[in-house]
C-alpha cells in the first residue's frame, strides 16, 4: 500500500512496478473491504471495514488525513534541502524556511506565555498586571479593555467579548462591510476551564503564587456572566451611533482604527449584531475589577491562539508553516514537486471531469424535475456558467512565482532566535491582509484567491467558496488516488468526480441556492425555497435528522451527478467490462466513492456528521446503488423505499 505511493510519485527513483496499475488500485480498495458484510445491509462496513486495520500504525484518520501527511512528508524533504542551499534572503523560499527553523530551533524560553504577553501588552503605556514589579500598584487608570481588544485582534483574537470581522455585502460580493458582534459563548465554548485550570494557566503566565487562586476565581466569576445572550439582529449603525448607544467610554472610533491600520471618519457604517448585549457588555465590563478583565483577556488570548502548546516536531512545525504561510507553501509544493508540465496534464484532467459535471448538472437543470420557474432556472444555469476552479488557491492567470514573491514583501524574514515574535510576525501579516480586503476591490473570479485561515491552510480538500462562485482545489489533492492517468476510466474518473460533484453542488445546496452567479443574495432566487417541490424535497433530506443539511445535499446530489456522467447514454467513458477483474463497474463506481468515507472510527469533521452515516445516507438514497447490488426494497437497510432527491 505504502510501496505504491511511493512508486507512483517517485517514477525517477522507483521504476514502474511492472504490475498493471489498474491492479493495483483494485486490490487497494479491495483491501479495504470486510467481505463477511453484505453490501446492502451496511455498506460503510462493508466497503471500509478493513481500512482501520491497514493503517493502523499511521497517525492520519482517512484519505484526505493522507494525502495531507504525504504532502507534509514533501515540505519536509522541501525544507532539508533549501536548508543545503544559499537562498536569496528576500525569497519566498527563504521566508518559509526560516519560520520553519525558528520553529524547530529556537529556545524554549521564546515559546513561554510569559514572553508572548510582553511583547504584547495591553497598550504601550501599561504591563500585564503581573509584571508589575512586586513593590508596585498596576496602574489600573491606563488599562482599557476595548483597546486592548484590538490590539490582541490584529493577532487574531476574535473569540473573547466582543468579535470584529470584514466580510462580503449579502447584496453585493465586491463590497466587504465591517461586522461587529458580542462574543456569545455555547457551554463548551467557556474556553478557560475550571478555577484549578484557571489558576494553573496564572501560575504559568507569571501571576505570583499567592494571588493566582483568587483571582482565578474572580476570572470565572467573570467568564459566568458574559457571553450568554445572542438576538442574532443586525443593525446598521454609524460609529458615533455605536457609541452613543454603548455610552461612556467606549471608543468604537479608536477600536476600528487601531484594527484597521488607519484612519476612520465617525460616521462610518459598521454592521452590528446583538447591539443590546454589547450595552450590557460595556456596562458590566466598565464596572468591574479591571485587573480581573484584563486578566481574562489575557487568559483567552494564550488559550484560543494555542500559543502554549507549540511543538518543535518536524511535522508539527511544517503544520506551522503551512496553516500560516499557505500561499508560499503552496507555491513551493508544486515547484518542487509537481512541476510545471504535470501540472498543466492534471489541471486539463481535472477540469474535464469537471466540465463533464457542468454539462451533466446543466442537463438535469433542464428537465426540471423540481419545476423551478423559468426566471430562476434561467439565473441558475448562469450560476452554474460562472462557476470557476481555482488551482492552488491563487489567481489563475499571473506569474505566480511573482505574485507570491511581492505577496509577501513586507514579511519580515523571521528572526531565527526568537520563536514568539515571529509567530506574533505572521499572525499579524495575516490579519493584515485580511482586514485589507475592506480597502481593495475585490478580484474577479480569475484573480480571486482565499486568504486562509490555519485549519484551511494545512488541508488539500478542495472546497467551495459560496460568495465567489469558486471552487478551490489545493495542488496537494493533484495525486493519486485523486489524479491519475494510467488507469481505467473507473479509477480516473470516479473519486474526483465525486469530490468535484459534491463541491459543485454546494453552489445550488440550501444555503447558497439564493446566492446569483456573483454570490449576491436574490430575492427572486429565494422564492424557489417556497416552491411546493422543493420544499418537500429539502423536507425529505432532514426526514433521518442531521445538523448538516447543506452538507447531506452536496453528496446525495454530487454523487448522482458523478454516476450519471459515467453511466449515461451520453457517456464518453469505458463502459466494457475491463478485463482485469469481474467486479461490475457500477460496484467499482461506489467502491471508488467509499474510499472518500473510509476512516478509524467515528471519524469526522467540523461541519459534517461522521464519515459512516454520510456515506450510508447518500447509498441509501440512491436507487441505482441498490440496482448494482441487486438490494431488496425494504428489506434490506440500503434500500429503503423513500428515496429523497433534490435535482
Ligand atoms: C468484518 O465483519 C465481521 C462481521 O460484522 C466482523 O465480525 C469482523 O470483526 C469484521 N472485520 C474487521 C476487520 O473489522
Ligand atoms: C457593487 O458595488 C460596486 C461598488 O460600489 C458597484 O460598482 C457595483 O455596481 C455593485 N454591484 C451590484 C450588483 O450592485
Ligand atoms: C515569473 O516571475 C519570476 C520572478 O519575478 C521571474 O523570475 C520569472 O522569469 C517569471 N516567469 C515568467 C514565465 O515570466
Ligand atoms: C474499454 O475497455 C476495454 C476493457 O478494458 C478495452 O478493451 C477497450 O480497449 C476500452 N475501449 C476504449 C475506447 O478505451
Ligand atoms: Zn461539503
Amino acid at each position: 500500500m505504502r510501496l505504491l505511493i511511493l512508486s507512483c510519485l517517485l517514477p525517477g527513483i522507483l521504476t514502474h512496478s511492472a504490475e498493471d496499475p489498474n491492479v493495483n488500485r483494485l486490490n487497494e480498495i479491495l483491501g479495504y473491504t470486510n467481505n463477511s458484510v453484505a453490501p446492502c445491509d451496511d455498506y460503510h462496513k462493508y466497503a471500509c471495514g478493513n481500512w482501520a486495520t491497514k493503517h493502523k500504525d499511521d497517525d492520519f484518520v482517512e484519505i484526505t488525513g493522507l494525502i495531507d501527511a504525504k504532502v507534509n512528508r514533501d515540505l519536509m524533504t522541501l525544507m532539508e534541502e533549501l536548508e543545503q542551499r544559499t537562498l536569496d534572503p528576500s525569497s519566498v523560499e527563504a521566508k518559509a524556511l526560516s519560520y520553519y527553523r525558528t520553529c524547530r530551533q529556537a529556545p524554549m524560553r521564546t515559546r513561554l506565555g510569559r514572553h508572548y504577553l510582553r511583547l504584547v501588552p495591553p497598550n504601550e503605556q501599561i504591563k500585564w498586571p503581573q509584571f508589575t514589579g512586586r513593590s508596585r500598584k498596576w496602574p489600573s487608570h491606563k488599562f482599557h479593555w476595548l483597546e486592548t481588544l484590538a490590539r490582541l485582534r490584529l493577532y487574531g483574537l476574535n473569540t473573547c467579548l466582543v468579535q470584529v470581522k470584514v466580510w462580503p455585502d449579502p447584496y453585493n460580493t465586491t463590497n466587504y462591510n465591517v461586522h461587529i458582534d458580542g462574543v456569545v459563548h455555547d457551554e463548551q465554548k467557556k474556553l478557560l476551564g475550571d478555577i484549578w485550570m484557571i489558576n494553573m494557566l496564572l501560575r504559568t503566565l507569571g501571576v505570583h503564587s499567592s494571588k493566582a487562586l483568587h483571582l482565578a476565581r474572580q476570572v470565572k466569576m467573570l467568564e459566568n456572566v458574559v457571553g450568554n445572550e445572542n438576538e442574532e439582529e443586525q443593525e446598521e449603525l454609524t460609529l458615533q451611533e455605536l457609541e452613543r448607544k454603548t455610552g461612556r467610554g467606549t471608543n468604537w472610533r479608536k477600536y476600528l482604527q487601531i484594527v484597521l491600520g488607519r484612519t476612520v471618519p465617525s460616521d462610518f457604517v459598521v454592521h452590528v449584531t446583538n447591539v443590546d448585549y454589547l450595552v450590557m457588555l460595556v456596562d458590566l465590563l466598565n464596572n468591574w475589577n479591571r485587573e480581573v478583565v484584563a486578566s481574562y483577556i489575557m487568559l483567552h488570548f494564550t488559550k484560543d491562539l494555542h500559543i502554549m502548546s507549540q511543538s518543535v516536531e518536524a511535522i508539527e512545525c511544517i503544520k506551522e508553516v503551512r496553516g500560516n504561510m499557505e500561499l508560499a507553501t503552496e507555491l513551493l509544493y508544486e515547484q518542487r514537486f509537481i512541476g510545471s508540465d504535470k501540472l498543466r496534464q492534471h489541471v486539463n484532467a481535472v477540469q474535464d471531469v469537471f466540465e463533464q459535471l457542468r454539462k451533466k448538472f446543466k442537463q438535469k437543470l433542464e428537465e426540471n424535475r423540481i419545476q423551478v420557474p423559468e426566471v430562476q432556472l434561467n439565473m441558475l444555469k448562469a450560476k452554474l456558467r460562472h462557476l470557476r476552479l481555482n488551482f492552488g488557491n491563487m489567481p489563475q492567470h499571473v506569474n505566480r512565482t511573482r505574485f507570491v514573491q511581492e505577496y509577501y514583501t513586507e514579511l519580515p524574514l523571521a528572526n531565527d532566535r526568537d520563536y514568539g515574535s515571529s509567530f506574533l510576525e505572521i499572525q499579524k501579516f495575516n490579519m493584515r491582509k485580511w482586514f485589507k480586503q475592506l480597502d481593495e476591490p475585490l478580484p474577479d473570479a480569475t484573480d480571486f484567491f482565499y486568504i486562509s485561515d490555519f485549519d484551511t491552510g494545512i488541508s488539500s480538500t478542495p472546497y467551495f467558496m459560496t460568495r465567489q462562485n469558486v471552487i478551490i482545489i489545493p495542488y496537494g489533492i493533484l495525486q493519486v488516488p485523486f489524479v491519475q492517468h494510467d488507469v481505467h476510466d473507473i479509477f480516473r474518473f470516479t473519486l474526483m468526480g465525486f469530490v468535484l460533484g459534491h463541491e459543485l453542488m454546494h453552489a445550488f445546496d440550501p444555503n447558497s441556492l439564493a446566492l446569483d452567479y456573483r454570490g449576491n443574495f436574490n430575492q427572486l432566487l429565494s422564492q424557489i425555497y417556497e416552491e411546493s417541490n422543493y420544499a418537500s424535497a429539502a423536507a425529505c433530506l432532514v426526514r433521518d435528522e442531521t445538523d448538516y443539511v447543506d452538507e447531506r445535499a452536496a453528496d446525495f446530489g454530487g454523487t448522482r451527478l458523478a454516476y450519471d456522467v459515467y453511466f449515461d447514454a451520453d457517456s464518453k467513458f469505458n463502459q466494457s467490462q475491463p478485463a482485469f477483474t469481474s467486479i461490475p463497474l457500477k460496484q467499482l463506481f461506489f467502491l471508488n466513492v467509499a474510499q472518500f468515507f473510509c476512516g478509524k472510527k467515528g471519524t469526522s469533521f467540523v461541519g459534517h456528521d461522521d464519515d459512516e452515516i454520510r456515506l450510508r445516507q447518500l447509498v441509501m438514497n440512491f436507487d441505482s446503488f441498490a440496482h448494482s447490488h441487486n438490494c431488496l426494497e425494504e428489506r434490506d437497510k440500503m434500500h429503503p423505499t423513500e428515496k429523497c432527491r433534490i435535482w
